[in-house]
């Protein structure tokens, strides 16, 4: 009798995490991250059932690495990366209008005073300006301004800041927006502080995050997604990235005291393209490709699966959810109030 080949399961530790942390990628290239004993138990059963789906249980090789750094707080993505434009782009026309119409029904308009954070491209800053005139004002930061600099005019300044720490101005603007930022920061509730603060009383705080429970879905079924995508998570989890941080903005938000609470949340269906396929999934996947395919959390046969499949027009997949969270500065109390 001859055994199939042996089954490797490859586990990476974060180094001097405690409780132990890391991710396992198993025979079928799925990523699944752990943290604590109990997860990692939870990990290598789920990758043994894997295993088991031949007749003959094969023997079972593993192998562990531990990476050499300690998890990274840095912002993963690069937006000197030569196609980062193109992909912020892609995200700027899926998510835009809903971001502008809401700002709208919160009283945006001539003369407000807006802060965007984490600003991007600039693309919601220049429509801010649009909206708020020659008699307000708004200042788009980030902590590259690249892509803002030549946006920058009488009503729309750009400042170069890092958010994690640099000061906000206190209590100046009628709206401070920051959108696919906050998921992306280890100081996510340090920096929410700061945002509550540049709020004038009275005035509202937006912010938008992604909550990732809707990205797997795909029609018709697709591995190649699931384990590209699960692998992108993954990557971005070992960098302070929280993807299920939209389901809580709520709660946050509340907690650091604003008022008048709202949330919309919602996933946009996109569909492959024969010609120019889905930038936000594909060039998210290019981008962090030399990382995944270092740490073999995923093979190139399974970007090229990923790639071939936003090109193919039957391919239907919701968008991780956008949650939009708002909330209202408390105005001051009036000296007949007090
Ligand atoms: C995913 S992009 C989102 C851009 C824009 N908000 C949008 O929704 O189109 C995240 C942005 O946050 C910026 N960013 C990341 N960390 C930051 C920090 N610590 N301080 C300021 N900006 C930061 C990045 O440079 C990038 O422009």
């Amino acid at each position: 009798m001859t055994w199939p080949t042996p089954t490797r399961i490859v586990v990476q530790l974060d180094a001097g995490r405690s409780p132990i942390a890391g991710s396992l990628t198993d025979p079928a290239c799925r990523v699944r991250t752990f943290t604590g004993w109990v997860e990692f138990a939870h990990a290598v059963s789920a990758a043994l059932a894997t295993a088991s789906t031949s007749a003959l249980r094969p023997p079972l090789e593993t192998t562990m690495t531990i990476t050499d750094a300690a998890p990274s707080t840095r912002y993963l993505l690069d937006a000197g990366w030569y196609a980062e434009r193109d992909r912020l782009n892609s995200l700027t026309r899926l998510y835009d209008p809903t971001t502008v119409d809401l700002c709208r029904h919160l009283g945006l308009g001539s003369g407000w005073r807006c802060l965007e954070v984490g600003a991007g491209t600039g693309s919601v800053a220049e429509q801010f300006a649009a909206e708020v005139g020659s008699t307000g004002g708004v200042l788009a930061v980030d902590l590259d301004i690249r892509f803002l600099q030549p946006l920058a005019g009488a009503t729309l300044q750009v400042e170069q800041l890092d958010v994690v720490r640099d000061r906000l101005p206190a209590g100046q603007f009628d709206l401070v927006h920051a959108r696919l930022l906050l998921e992306h920061l280890a100081a996510r509730e340090q920096v929410l502080a700061s945002l509550v603060n540049a709020v004038a009383p009275g005035g509202w705080l937006v912010v938008e995050d992604l909550d990732w429970a809707t990205s797997t879905v795909v029609d018709p079924p697709s591995d190649a997604h699931r384990i590209v995508a699960d692998a992108c998570m993954a990557l971005f989890a070992g960098h302070a990235y929280d993807p299920y941080y939209g389901r809580r903005l709520p709660r946050s938000l509340e907690q650091h005291g604003l008022l008048d609470v709202g949330t919309h949340a919602e996933s946009k269906q996109v569909r492959g393209h024969v010609r120019d396929g889905v930038p936000q999934w594909e060039l998210l996947a290019d981008q962090l490709a030399p990382a995944l395919l270092a740490r073999s959390m995923v093979t190139q046969a399974n970007l090229d699966a990923f790639h071939a499949l936003w090109h193919d027009d039957q391919t239907l997949c919701f968008a991780p959810l956008m949650v939009s969270s708002w909330g209202r500065r408390p105005p001051l109390l009036s000296q007949s109030d007090a």
